[in-house]
């Protein structure tokens, strides 16, 4: 039997997160977002960011609320909406809660020029250090240690919110920060759980959005803190990952697991807490990223937003995308989850150039569980939990939880009741104290009404020894992430392995005509599942990470930007969490949580720009996401290439870059990467203008600008990767390099054409100066058609030993131009 992927609920909690439902009532109100003329009060005058409590930044921001409340009331009845918000920073808009058919009136209204839907948002889960190479590597460069690895950075998180009492967050009075923030305009707002002391110098600002949340959902005040306090765990986690102090030890149900650093352990922490337990608005989100580009972060982490792409705009248009466009425009690093719903190919929901789009990959730590059966069998399995009762020495009775139903008692045979362990009242007491019971992974857990968390309460209420969790081999095998359980247990998600435990148990078991068990003979013993062993392959692309190609709308054609940029860790990565664990129950208690995702990813990046930017001041955002991209591996910890999870458990196949992007992040490296290619707000606006498929109108529209200029080539934007999504003959592409290593290099140039076509670079080589730039010219001919992408790269090879590599993906369509 083939198992496909089923994932399993309880970790992947980032799919059951809730998101707006709007159901097909033609009068059933939706947050719109809305789209003004006139500029926004950042860029008002010269585009530079104005002093907040000056009187001209003051004036313009009243005159474009006015503006927004004169349209509402001249446009729609009264009664028939609710403004939410005025976007006046980056923006000039609004967000308003209202019907179908008065968004229509909006669409027509004068100096109206985009309306867009809220499609909800979504989150996209240490020793992550060390696989990366950071203590030795680039700790030792920013200064001997972690001691200062981050200084001088503020990374703006768009999230869940935090928990402010973590110790991955706290202060330390005895190593207080030496450098100067003052670029920065943080505030802290209180709240439920949020006293003022929070924002304790690590944290140096807290806000929270939820206007939106309110508009469309009843929200939980037991859970929905009014206040930048996290009662999910995701923004905690992510903020760990990309900040969180060093050294930090990782205790869960009193086991030690190693310590916790953050990528960037000195870096400074602002929140903007804009997803709730109940829901998450696009709305909520657009405005704190509204808000962390006026406070003036180095660094803009969104390991949240829409999962789906807009409906009836361009992917680069939705002001999701505009928004990151603007806080690009004001000198911040953006970077976003590329999604969790691999490996269908155009899959990812990062979309735009100026914005880095992270895939996530496993780490080479993986822990290995066990079960021993009586005949000394040994079966692999997964689950953080000591092993049972005297392991070495002693076994403990083995029993399937449908052969010890109670045999009086009024409840519903059902599976969940009885084969997965769902309710205690099912199951004998008697029988089951003491012994290690197999459960099953069924139904419930398909449709995800079964949960671990009831088979542990099961298992704790009735005094199990221990439980097995097996795979239903009527479903196939299952995906298991490891998580602690609070008695002994393990997960056995493989079939062929689960059939092994079930044929012993019933060759060991008695049982009468009618198929009741009479005597149980069977025996075993769980084994420690939470030793961490560090021979895993790695990376190795996950399974839920999604993939390229990039695409212009919800048609999904691909276009010439490479989706996703790159890859990280994102594959069981331990973090701070919340005790609170809104929504994720086995989790409840914890302060620490090991979860997968590209949420989990993103962050990592986060933290790998902050030490690029402490080490490079003046660097822009596309000259760290150059240094990023050109410097990563295409080759695993053994020296093989990268591998990718396919959708059939256990399958693999050889990455693209339609899997990592340019590869796996190599922090190290990226401070020195020889040549940077960087592009700025004009280049974009003029790529946006090159589009065939996007209307100049619709562009100036969305940014406000007019198409002044045009690239020749929608590709000749200068990133660092080339795609090509229909080239026809041929098509030349120019990049243009800028040595930021301290000593002429001479570079010579290579190219690996894909199949069907031929590269010819001009110059083979050349020689450049400290600052100097030069432009290459790639001639992309196609030899033959083929049916799909196909993929190669460009490499230039420095004399001081700087290895630039920039990915080729195209599409070759026919060889003549027509
Ligand atoms: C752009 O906005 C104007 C109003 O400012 C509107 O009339 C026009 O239809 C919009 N054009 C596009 C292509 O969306
Ligand atoms: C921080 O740096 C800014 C600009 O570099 C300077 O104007 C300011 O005085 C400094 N503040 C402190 C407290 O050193
Ligand atoms: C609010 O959340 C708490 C904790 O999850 C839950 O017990 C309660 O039922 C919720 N209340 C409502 C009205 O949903
Ligand atoms: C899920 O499966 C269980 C077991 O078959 C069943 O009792 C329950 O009704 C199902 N729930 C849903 C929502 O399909
Ligand atoms: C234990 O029993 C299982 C099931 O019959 C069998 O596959 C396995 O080989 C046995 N182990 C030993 C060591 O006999
Ligand atoms: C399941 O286990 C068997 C035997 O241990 C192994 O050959 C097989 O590769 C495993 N399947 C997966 C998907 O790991
Ligand atoms: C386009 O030209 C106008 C008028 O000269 C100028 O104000 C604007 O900044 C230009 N836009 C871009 C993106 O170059
Ligand atoms: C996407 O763009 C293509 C090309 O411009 C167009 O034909 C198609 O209708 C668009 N799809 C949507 C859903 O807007
Ligand atoms: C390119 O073509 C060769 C020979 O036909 C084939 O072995 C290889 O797998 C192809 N590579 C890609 C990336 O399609």
């Amino acid at each position: 039997m083939t198992g496909r992927a089923n994932v399993m609920p309880p970790l992947c909690f980032t799919l059951l997160l809730v998101s707006v439902v709007f159901t097909s009532f033609a009068e059933e109100r939706a947050i719109y977002i809305v789209l003004m003329e006139g500029d926004p009060v950042a860029l008002y005058g010269d585009g530079r960011r104005l002093d907040v409590n000056s009187e001209v930044f003051k004036a313009h921001a009243k005159r474009l609320v006015d503006s927004h409340d004169q349209l509402l009331q001249s446009a729609l009845e009264t009664g028939s909406y609710s403004k939410l918000y005025s976007f006046k920073h980056i923006l000039n808009g609004f967000a308003v809660h209202t019907t179908p058919s008065q968004a229509q009136k909006l669409k027509e209204a004068p100096r109206v020029k985009l309306v867009e839907r809220d499609r909800g948002a979504k989150l996209m889960t240490t020793y992550t250090p060390q696989f990366l190479g950071l203590p030795q590597g680039v700790w030792t460069q920013e200064g001997g240690d972690d001691h200062n690895a981050g200084e001088g950075i503020v990374i703006g998180f768009v999230d869940t919110g935090i928990n402010p009492t973590h110790p991955s967050f706290a202060y330390d009075p005895l190593n207080p920060f030496t450098s100067n923030i003052s670029h920065f305009l943080g505030a802290c707002k209180t709240g439920p759980r949020f006293p003022a002391s929070s924002c304790n110098g690590k944290i140096v600002s807290a806000k929270f959005f939820s206007a939106g949340a309110q508009a469309v959902a009843t929200l939980n005040s037991t859970v929905d803190f009014l206040s930048p306090f996290d009662a999910v765990g995701h923004g905690s986690h992510v903020a760990s990952i990309a900040a969180g102090n060093a050294g930090v030890p990782v205790v869960v149900n009193g086991f030690y697991y190693g310590r916790a650093s953050g990528m960037a352990p000195r870096a400074r922490i602002a929140i903007y807490k804009a997803v709730y337990p109940t829901v998450g608005t696009l709305t909520d989100v657009v405005s704190a990223i509204d808000q962390a580009v006026l406070d003036g972060v180095d660094i803009l982490t969104l390991s949240v937003g829409p999962d789906e792409p807009p409906e009836d705009t361009a992917t680069f248009l939705s002001t999701f995308d505009i928004a990151m466009l603007f806080a690009r425009r004001a000198g911040i690093f953006v970077v976003q989850a590329a999604g969790n719903q691999g490996p269908a190919p155009s899959s990812v929901v990062s979309y735009s150039p100026w914005a880095v789009g992270v895939a996530s990959s496993s780490t080479d730590r993986t822990y290995p569980g066990s079960v021993l059966l009586g005949n000394g069998t040994k079966i692999e399995g997964v689950g953080l939990s000591g092993p049972t009762f005297g392991y070495g020495l002693l076994l403990h009775k083995l029993v399937l939880a449908k052969d010890v139903l109670k045999a009086s008692g009024s409840f519903p045979r059902t599976p969940p009741y009885v084969e997965e362990c769902q309710y205690p009242e099912a199951l004998d007491p008697n029988v089951v104290q003491g012994s290690v019971v197999i459960c099953t992974f069924s139904e419930g857990f398909y449709n995800r009404t079964s949960t671990i968390t009831a088979i542990i309460n099961t298992a704790k209420v009735l005094g199990f020894m221990g439980f097995v969790l097996v795979a239903n081999p009527n479903y196939g095998d299952f995906i298991a992430e490891p998580i602690p359980f609070g008695v002994s247990g393990i997960m056995v998600p493989n079939v062929t392995n689960v059939q092994v435990i079930l044929q012993y148990y019933e060759q060991e078991t008695c049982k009468e005509e009618k198929g009741f068990a009479t005597r149980f003979a069977a025996k075993a013993a769980i084994g420690e599942g939470r030793v961490a062993s560090f021979m895993g392959q790695a990376p190795v692309v996950s399974r839920l990470s999604s993939r390229g190609p990039d695409f212009i709308n919800s048609s999904r054609i691909p276009c010439d930007v490479l989706k996703p940029d790159i890859l990280a860790p994102g594959h069981q990565i331990w973090a701070a969490w919340s005790p609170i664990s809104a929504l994720e129950p086995t989790l409840t208690g914890y302060n620490f949580a090991l979860l997968s995702g590209t949420s989990m990813a993103t962050p990592h990046v986060a933290g790998i720009a902050a030490l690029i930017k402490q080490y490079n001041p003046s660097w822009t955002p596309s000259m760290i996401t150059s240094a990023i991209s050109t410097t990563a591996t295409k080759y695993d910890g053994d020296g093989e290439f990268i591998m990718a999870e396919g959708s059939d458990i256990g399958s693999s196949y050889p990455s693209t870059p339609f899997d990592f992007g340019a590869g796996f992040v190599s922090p190290s490296r990226a401070m020195d990467p020889g040549l940077v290619l960087s592009s700025g707000y004009e280049d974009y606006i003029s790529f946006l203008c090159s589009l065939p498929e996007i209307n100049p109108a619709t562009t100036r529209n969305a940014t406000g600008e007019l198409c002044n200029n045009t690239l020749d080539h929608p590709a000749n934007l200068n990133l660092p990767s080339v795609t090509l999504s229909a080239l026809k003959g041929s098509q030349i592409v120019r990049r243009t390099f800028t040595n930021v290593g301290s000593k002429p290099e001479t570079y010579l140039c290579s190219a690996l054409s894909p199949n069907g076509t031929i590269v010819d670079l001009c110059p083979t080589w050349f020689r450049i100066a400290p600052q100097g730039s030069q432009e290459l010219h790639i001639q992309v001919k196609v030899t033959q058609a083929m049916d799909g992408f196909t993929f190669g790269e460009i490499v230039l090879t420095g004399s001081l030993n700087h290895i630039v590599r920039i990915p080729l993906s195209v599409f070759p369509v026919s060889t003549s131009n027509t």
